[in-house]
């Protein structure tokens, strides 16, 4: 079968000057958890889901291009969606294989929607998907009753053959959202009552998000329930801005002197923001104003300041709460004073990249002292970082961490293969330049 076509990249290499200062105000693309959820949920509810500051990301777009392959209509004018649900059963056979290009929550959380067709179909990704673990998600769902096939057991592609589900009780043995959630859209055409127990919490914008759409979710714990088969109505979404990008900007207006951002309607769903509370730990200076609620999600204005820090110790359950913000926590962790020691993220060797290598070799490169250990890193700052070219790893989260420590480093440094970070921010760079002066 073709494997439907989606955006280049460009290879990009790109200079990161020192910065002088931070300062202005923005406002941040929607936010990608979000943004991939109301996408996939609106495809299978009935009726119209009109969706407002929806991600700009290449990811974003994967999952629009995977919903059109299975014959969902879905209009797009920048920041606004419109999505013409199908229903649960409404989704067409595709006729190509779907790709999800980058996007790691595409697949695990469209695989959940698959497994349970009356159709075949095929999934694949780019080189970075091919080698992350999917039997995270095929174990359970095959439990389930879903007839897959994939590369080892372990891979994708992954073929879905038509399954009827039934619903299970399954103890997550991995601290993921992508499973949970995977779990929870099969279990909405399931025939009865499925529990999924998470070994510690992580993000749950799904059981807010299918709430919204009034599927009976329930949470008790560490243990989310629905009943199955599920009925989903259309609404609509406003997606607060993303709080892991905005992790960046915070991080460059606390790093650079005399600094002073505001960042506006960022979000701030209690399974993310342990971000802000930690760097608030370290010392920085985050204010929350203009706290509001929508669709069961909360947001707000940040105003941030430069600050010094202190070194900080994460591990445990605090980790799957800030997993994206690990590799720029690591970047200020090496302007702070003091140890830092990052343990328990051996997750973060499962994601695009293997992001405890990533930081350890290009902080490395800059004249940090860091130490990689098999499940986190160990830091000791403050070091005067230095010029350096540095590696994307074709990782975008690494390609801006990396761009802020050009802001704070002697001489600035070379991001290659820049271009990755349109994965989850396009016009990352300009952004940067809006607010910087030099
Ligand atoms: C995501 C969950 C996290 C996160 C990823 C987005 C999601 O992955 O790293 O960027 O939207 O559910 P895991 O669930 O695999 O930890």
């Amino acid at each position: 079968m073709a494997i439907s076509p989606l955006k280049e990249i460009n290879h990009v290499n790109r200079t990161i000057s020192p910065a002088i200062k931070i300062a202005g105000c923005m406002e941040l693309p929607g936010d990608k958890s979000i943004s991939h959820r109301s996408l996939m949920i609106g495809a299978i509810a009935e009726g119209t889901t009109e969706i407002e500051n929806l991600g700009l990301g290449v990811d974003v777009q994967s999952t629009i291009s995977c919903l059109t392959g299975l014959g969902v209509k879905v209009e797009r004018n920048g920041k606004q969606a419109r999505i013409h649900g199908h229903g649960l059963r409404g989704l067409r056979p595709p006729s190509v294989t779907l790709n999800v290009g980058n996007s790691g929550t595409t697949i695990r959380l469209l695989s959940g929607i698959l497994a349970a067709q009356e159709f075949d179909s095929e999934i694949t990704g780019d080189g970075s998907i091919l080698k992350r673990p999917m039997d995270r998600i095929i174990r359970p769902l095959s439990q389930m009753g879903a007839k897959i096939q994939s590369k080892d057991g372990r891979y994708a592609p992954l073929r879905f053959e038509p399954s009827e589900l039934s619903s299970i009780r399954y103890n997550v043995p991995v601290a993921s959202a992508q499973v949970k959630s995977c779990l929870l859209f099969a279990a909405l055409y399931a025939n009865g009552m499925t529990h999924v127990t998470e070994l510690s919490s992580t993000r749950d914008h799904t059981e807010r998000m299918l709430q919204n759409f009034g599927a009976n979710v329930n949470k008790k714990d560490l243990t989310v329930s629905m009943a199955g088969p599920a009925q989903l109505e259309a609404t609509s979404i406003y997606v607060p801005g993303d709080l892991s990008s905005a992790a960046f900007f915070i991080a460059a207006a606390t790093l650079v002197p005399d600094s002073e951002l505001m960042i506006k309607n960022v979000g701030l769903n209690p399974t993310r923001s342990a971000f802000v509370s930690v760097l608030t730990k370290m010392g920085a200076k985050v204010d929350v104003v203009n706290f509001a609620t929508v669709n069961n999600e909360f947001y707000a204005d940040l105003l941030v300041r430069s600050s010094g820090l202190n070194g900080v110790v994460l591990n445990g359950n605090l980790i799957p709460q800030l997993i994206d913000e690990i590799p720029i926590i690591a970047v200020m962790a090496t302007q702070a004073s003091g140890r830092t020691e990052i343990r328990n993220a051996s997750e973060l060797r499962y994601k695009e990249t293997d992001r405890i290598r990533a930081v350890a070799v290009n902080l490395s490169k800059m004249g940090a002292d860091v130490e990689e250990v098999e499940d986190g890193l160990i830091i000791h700052g403050p070091m005067k970082l230095s010029f350096a070219e540095l590696e994307s790893f074709d990782d975008h989260r690494i390609a801006m961490a990396f761009s802020v420590a050009g802001l704070v480093s002697d001489g600035g440094c070379l991001i290659k293969d820049s271009e990755c970070a349109d994965i989850s921010f396009t016009k990352f760079y300009e952004k940067l330049e809006e607010i910087k002066i030099a």
